[in-house]
């Protein structure tokens, strides 16, 4: 069967690219196997559950439900951009040593919809915590170790110099 063709250009995790998509793509098809950015989740594929959050224009977005030639012109950041010159992000590090990760399948989600938050309001509130990460589900920790690893991580970025 052929398959109709087409290319767009974005910026992912600060790197422009041009790729050949089919046009029936999802962003999160795009990122998975074309780009083989595989940090991104696909759970529920039907925009429930938040696995496949990422940001796109500062804004967190459900990869799956955003077509792919979606992406073109946008400023796309995924798990992968958090990291910097090998050190992890503190919202990474954070995620770690307060144990809000258990198997992990909703942390990059999670990480995307906070970092986005994070983008709009540097000193959030538990409750707004909780609110920007309504729609990712985790099945393992309860919620409440993430929310106050965020909470940590908003500390300790408040003592250094804000997200980047
Ligand atoms: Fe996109 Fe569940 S995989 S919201
Ligand atoms: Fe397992 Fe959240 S840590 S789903």
């Amino acid at each position: 069967m052929d398959q109709r063709l087409i290319k767009i250009e974005f910026s992912i995790n600060g790197r422009r690219v041009a790729v050949d998509i089919a046009t029936e793509m999802t962003a999160l098809q795009v990122l998975r196997e074309v780009l083989e950015l595989t940090g991104t989740k696909e759970g529920c594929g039907i925009g429930e559950c938040g696995a496949c959050t990422i940001v796109v224009d500062g804004d967190a977005v459900n990869a799956c439900l955003l077509p792919g030639v979606q992406l073109d012109g946008r400023e796309v950041l995924t798990v992968e951009g958090l990291e910097k010159d090998g050190k992890l992000h503190v919202l990474q590090e954070r995620f770690i040593s307060d144990h809000a990760v258990q198997c992990g399948f909703c942390t990059p989600g999670i990480l995307m919809s906070t970092h986005a938050l994070l983008n709009k309001n540097s000193s959030p509130k538990r409750a707004e915590i909780a609110k920007a990460i309504a729609g990712n589900l985790c099945r393992c920790t309860g919620y409440q170790q993430i929310i106050t690893s965020i909470e940590n991580a908003v500390d300790n970025l408040a003592r250094v110099e804000g997200v980047e």
